[in-house]
């Protein structure tokens, strides 16, 4: 058992909550360690009103007002970002089988904590999330919580009503395992029908999934581009390679679709 006197306990209750400044404020995408200690050595940070240069003040950023260079700074715990993802990039924020996606990331959205909500293949285009949060990664890639996952796919071979009515039914089986029901929508553009041209719905995330569900119809996928994750569509103006923040409102649909009350 470890015993504490009266002033350890204090200073532990003390300093709950409390962080050092270059970690809340690097952690906020102020910039590197090195550039915060620059810019609290010049005066240009202050907590509460006070002007911090030592870049190891301790204090609770929940609770505090904080400024750099005289603009207020909005503490957030979690960060999320969308991105639209070129074919080429792995869904993989570290540099081991090829080029990952933060590769893409500007400057100011770089962080070392991101984690991609589900993967794309390589040969993968469209929407991918990336968050910090584990909690909220963990439910949208668990089957349980069925978000939703719409694909564009074009198809070697026209798609036909029987593939609907197999896919709808969830009579498809991969690794000895039955899928859930997925909707395939033969024409997603009706002023322009064309059966090599499709969307797919699918409500878990299994390994190549919508490629061996065609696979297991006789049928190859030609290219693939996931158009929506749950309440998230990608936007019609975010660039191929491109990302950008969630919006406050973006995030809450994402909490509340996989039964969490709010974003934190
Ligand atoms: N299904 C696939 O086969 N590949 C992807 O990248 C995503 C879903």
């Amino acid at each position: 058992m470890i015993f504490l006197s009266a002033p350890e306990i204090g200073g532990f209750l003390f300093n709950m909550g409390k962080e050092r400044l270059d970690k809340i404020l690097g952690h906020l995408g102020v910039g590197t360690r090195k550039e915060i200690h620059r810019l609290a050595r010049a005066g240009l940070i202050t907590v509460d009103g006070e002007i911090i240069t030592d870049s190891a003040f301790k204090f609770d950023p929940s609770l505090a007002r904080i400024e750099v260079a005289g603009e207020r700074l909005e503490y957030q715990t979690y960060f999320y970002l969308m991105l639209n993802k070129p074919a080429g990039y792995i869904t993989s924020t570290k540099d081991r089988d090829g080029i990952p996606i933060t590769a893409l990331l500007p400057e100011e959205l770089q962080r070392d904590d991101w984690m991609p909500v589900g993967r794309l293949d390589k040969d993968t285009e469209g929407l991918l999330l990336l968050t910090t949060d584990g909690e909220l990664l963990h439910r949208l890639t668990h089957p349980r919580w069925k978000v939703t996952k719409r694909y564009y796919v074009e198809l070697a071979r026209p798609a036909t009503p029987d593939d609907v009515a197999v896919f709808a039914a969830g009579d498809l089986e991969l690794d000895g395992e039955a899928l859930q029901p997925a909707e395939l929508h033969l024409s997603p553009d009706p002023y322009k029908p064309d059966p090599y041209k499709v969307e797919l719905v699918i409500r878990e995330g299994r390994f190549h999934q919508v490629k061996r569900m065609f696979a297991a119809r006789g049928n190859e996928v030609t290219y693939l581009k996931r158009v929506a994750f749950g309440p998230i569509w990608l936007p019609a103006d975010l660039p191929l390679g491109g990302s950008r923040k969630l919006t406050a409102e973006e995030t809450q649909a994402l909490y509340h679709a996989v039964g969490l009350a709010n974003a934190k």
